[in-house]
């Protein structure tokens, strides 16, 4: 089903690119010393202006400040490319965006590259975008944020194709408020946090997105490999829904896959199968805590290894971040439920617990179902359980 929908939305990308618009030809510098920014953005308007597009990057070394998509947009960059993208902080001001849908969204710098209401658009090649992070690390230490790599919000139909990112300001691709997403053999490197270096450095974030297929990625980062969050306030719920994550390598980041903490929209039907973590903090979790709200459902993890995860391997928790007891809450807009979770064929090692399931007294984490998992713990007590109901590990009922 999903491959048939990543074939729909490649034809759909082909058929409405032929004519190609080579950056060289708006006057892209591609010895690496002169700045490309015009010119790429000619580029990319000329072939908008006349409806679609592919701007084709020859080889080279580009050097550019941010870059904006249009819809029906190919950027088709040749292999052995290395875009580098300019630090200067005064070409990433603030951006205000409204989607199409009306929402509002202001994030404090521009994305290196950025999509904002776009349909029908891909960015391939063999090629590595380097984002000179370590200089924005360096000026702009957490709690500051600093640019996002790649950004979509309020978009239909998105490519990312086998590209490599380096070093990237923050997170590393963040798509939100969008839906049809196809992310394919891309590779994500970032230096691991706790060394100072890599801050907020998610590799794949995606927000309140649906009909998403991630397959073929390759991620080590300084926070979450990949993430999925969904947005929601007061009567405005946006889920998270249709997700299949497989195929995937995960290394040195916070988590492998994680599942919130933002919860308060709702995620279901999410399955991640057939993936290698190594070295990860928590390897598959989700997390959600007594005010974030929502309901994670539905979801399905199929045949993983995790070995050496830094903390624990399989962990639901409802107490995120701190993991204290926050005692009982009245039910209302604010209880997060956790229900429905199937764990299958997973084994690796973890140095806290294997097996790490948290609910809240006024909402136990419920109907979890755990077969043929084996997770190797450092603990005495490879499994912990608090405030959950109905939960069957390897055929024995707890
Ligand atoms: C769940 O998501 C998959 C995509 O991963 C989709 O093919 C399937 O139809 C969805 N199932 C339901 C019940 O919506
Ligand atoms: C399980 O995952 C591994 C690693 O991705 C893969 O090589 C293997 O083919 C998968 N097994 C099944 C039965 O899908
Ligand atoms: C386990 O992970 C730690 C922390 O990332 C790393 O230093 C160590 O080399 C890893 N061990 C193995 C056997 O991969």
């Amino acid at each position: 089903m999903m491959l048939v929908l990543a074939v729909i939305q490649l034809i759909a990308i082909s058929a409405v690119s032929a004519a190609l618009y080579d950056v060289t030809k708006y006057g892209a510098d591609r010895s690496g010393g002169i700045p490309s920014t015009d010119q790429i953005a000619r580029a990319i308007n000329d072939a908008a202006i006349h409806g679609a597009g592919i701007v084709h990057f020859p080889p080279g070394k580009y050097l550019t400040g941010p870059i904006e998509l249009k819809s029906n947009i190919i950027l088709d960059i040749a292999d052995s490319t290395i875009i580098t993208f300019l630090d200067d902080p005064a070409l990433y001001p603030p951006l205000d965006a409204t989607l199409p849908d009306g929402k509002q969204r202001r994030i404090e710098f521009t994305p290196l590259i950025r999509g904002v209401g776009v349909r029908n658009v891909a960015i391939r090649g063999n090629c590595v975008l380097e984002g000179n992070g370590a200089i924005w690390w360096d000026r702009l230490p957490p709690p500051a944020t600093r640019p996002i790599f790649i950004y979509f919000s309020g978009s239909h139909n998105i490519v990312l194709k086998n590209i490599i990112i380096r070093n990237s300001p923050m997170f590393n691709v963040n798509i939100i408020w969008s839906n049809s997403i196809v992310v394919d053999g891309i590779r994500i490197r970032n230096p691991e946090s706790y060394k100072g270096a890599g801050p907020n450095t998610d590799g794949i974030n995606l927000l309140s997105v649906n009909r998403v297929h991630v397959t073929n990625v390759d991620v080590a980062t300084g926070d979450d490999c990949l993430v999925l969050d969904a947005w929601g306030y007061g009567k405005d719920r946006d889920p998270t829904h249709d997700v299949l994550i497989e195929n995937s390598h995960m290394s040195i980041g916070h988590s492998g896959v994680g599942i919130g903490s933002i919860t308060a929209g709702g995620l279901r039907n999410i399955t991640i199968r057939n993936c290698v973590f190594d070295s990860v903090c928590r390897g598959v979790d989700i997390r959600t805590n007594n005010v974030r709200g929502g309901v994670v459902e539905d979801i399905l993890y199929q045949n993983l290894t995790m070995n050496n995860c830094t903390w624990e391997g399989i962990s639901i928790t409802a107490l995120f971040p701190d993991y204290k007891d926050k005692g009982w809450h009245p039910i209302g807009d604010q209880t997060p439920f956790i229900r429905n979770i199937r764990y299958e064929n997973i084994r690796g090692s973890a140095e806290r617990e294997g097996i790490y399931l948290v609910g809240l007294p006024e909402s136990p984490v419920e109907n979890i179902v755990l077969e043929n998992v084996d997770m190797r713990s450092k603990k005495p007590n490879p499994i912990l359980l608090q405030n959950t109901r109905n939960i069957v590990i390897n055929g024995r009922r707890y």
